[in-house]
């Protein structure tokens, strides 16, 4: 996810604004179904995912981090994608969001990088 979102933004700095366009619409829709469907939820209804170890800093600071900045990557992107596409009603002005896109950009990468590290272990 974090390499498609990543190829997007390359597509963006090339003015390949309908591809880009593309890429980040995917990478936005995939980032709900994963974060929605295999984290919000089953944390939320006290499930664990067969064959998942248990996180080793569950319930550490970089678990709350990473949530945080999750739950802000995905919100911003889906209010870039609505408002962008028009799909949300009003079309707004992609020129006018390019600071939400990066802000959303870094907080998908932080929250995925970290979403690594705690399932590989490294933040015990
Ligand atoms: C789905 C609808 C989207 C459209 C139509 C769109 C369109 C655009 C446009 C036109 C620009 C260039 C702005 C300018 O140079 O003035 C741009 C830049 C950018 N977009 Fe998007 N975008 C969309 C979604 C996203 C999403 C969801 C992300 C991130 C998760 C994103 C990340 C970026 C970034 C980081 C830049 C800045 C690239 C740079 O530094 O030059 N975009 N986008």
């Amino acid at each position: 996810m974090l390499v498609a979102l990543t190829a997007g933004v390359g597509l963006a700095r090339a003015r390949k604004f309908e591809a880009h366009k593309w890429t980040q619409t995917a990478g936005v829709i995939l980032s709900v179904v994963v974060a929605v469907g295999f984290m919000g939820l089953p944390y939320l209804i006290g499930l664990r995912i067969p064959g998942e170890p248990a996180p080793s800093v569950h319930g550490g600071w970089l678990v709350v981090v990473h949530a945080v900045t999750g739950i802000l990557a995905v919100a911003a992107g889906v209010f870039v994608v609505l408002g962008v596409t028009g799909v949300g009603g009003h079309r707004l002005e992609p020129r006018n969001f390019k600071r939400l896109m990066r802000g959303a950009y870094l907080m998908y990468a932080i929250a995925i990088l970290l979403g690594i590290a705690i399932r590989l272990g490294l933040a015990a």
